[in-house]
């Protein structure tokens, strides 16, 4: 017998999103909209308008995902919002609303951490879910953290960025490189046009081995390209585009990615060969990249199972999963956002 139909809410980043999911692993209803296409025409998350674009859709996207999944509210015995970290504006959005919700339909609320969520997102897999102790890479534009996970809500983070996200580096050089919003998918497809050891880019050396760093490589290829089109160090990265070939293109995408890709999966066999964990997972936007999926596949004994780009990018499912597994109480009158939260 079912015992629990969570509703979760996400509006951290520029994704607005509601799902319905019974007992952390069934997905009953997942909707996601996109502010893709608003922000592309910036070249990146504005975080003012993506609170505003929040704001417009969360409650028909709330509707929907309550009317997808065949059920009435009466049905629905939690809800759960993603209260960091993220964008303030975006959260509290998603907040209030999982708040006024709460309090207007009578029932228990729940403030998720995102990118603990980010993990749960196997859990949404047919089969069964991964053994713990599990050795968590969750990599996404916001974030990029190596997490030990003794149990549900019972973690030891080992590393994280330092300075960039691997996300964002992706999407920075994908920017220099003119190949638009969001970069990361738009880079790993240039990059298979492209010689992986036609350039090398350094590897930042840290203290602690686990951690990560990526601003050193970005300014690397924003350096190798002002040279490929001879210019200066004062040269502007927003000119840098027009001035290149496809091949220079191809072949720095290409170039970039596999550093960026050793770099996680060196971490990754680093902390499977101290921690020995029962399973291995990846998290996060970046989990999509084909290139990393497949050198980790190649580095690591076990098999690891890759939840499908759609539970990899931001969605709510995740959300309504983790908090069915950790319940993360939360009261609907004080509920506050915590846009800088830490794992
Ligand atoms: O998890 P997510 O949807 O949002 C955050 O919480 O940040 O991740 C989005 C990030 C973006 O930086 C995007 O460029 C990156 O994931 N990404 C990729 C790929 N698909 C998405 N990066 C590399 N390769 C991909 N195929
Ligand atoms: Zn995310």
């Amino acid at each position: 017998m079912p015992e629990m139909k969570i509703l979760g809410i996400e509006t951290s980043c520029d994704e607005t999103a509601a799902a319905v999911v019974e007992d952390g692993r069934k997905i009953l209803s997942s909707v996601v909209a996109s502010q893709i296409d608003i922000h592309a025409e910036f070249g990146g998350v504005v975080p003012e308008v993506a609170a505003r674009s929040h704001v417009e859709v969360i409650i028909p996207v709330t509707a929907k995902a309550v009317r997808d999944a065949k059920i009435t509210w009466d049905d629905i015995d939690a809800i759960a919002v993603t209260y960091g970290p993220g964008l303030p504006g975006a959260l509290l959005v998603g907040v209030t609303t999982a708040r006024g919700l709460a309090l207007a339909k009578a029932k228990p609320l729940y403030g998720v951490d995102h990118v603990e969520a980010h993990m749960y997102a196997n859990w949404l897999l047919d089969g069964k879910p991964p053994a713990f102790p599990v050795l968590a890479l969750i990599v996404s534009g916001g974030h990029t953290q190596l997490v030990l996970f003794r149990g549900h809500g019972k973690y030891e983070l080992l590393g994280a960025t330092l300075d960039d996200a691997a996300g964002e580096a992706f999407d920075k050089v994908a920017k220099v490189l003119g190949l638009g919003f969001p970069g990361g998918p738009a880079l790993a497809k240039a990059a298979e046009s492209g010689k992986p050891n036609k350039y090398t880019f350094p590897e930042a050396k840290l203290t602690n081995p686990y951690d990560f760093s990526f601003s050193g490589l970005k300014t690397a290829v924003l350096r190798h390209l002002q040279q490929q089109v001879g210019k200066g160090y004062d040269f502007p990265s927003t000119k840098i585009a027009p001035l290149l070939n496809k091949q220079q293109i191809n072949d720095t995408a290409a170039s970039f990615q596999v550093n960026v890709v050793k770099t996680m999966v060196d971490k990754t066999k680093l902390a499977f060969d101290k921690f020995n964990p029962k399973s291995v997972v990846i998290a996060g936007g970046v989990a999509a990249n084909q290139a990393l999926r497949e050198e980790l596949a190649k580095a690591l004994p076990i098999k690891i199972d890759y939840p499908p780009i759609n539970l990899c990018t931001d969605n709510a499912a995740m959300i309504a999963a983790a908090a069915f597994f950790t319940k993360p109480s939360a009261d609907p009158l004080t509920l506050e956002t915590a846009p800088s939260l830490a794992m």
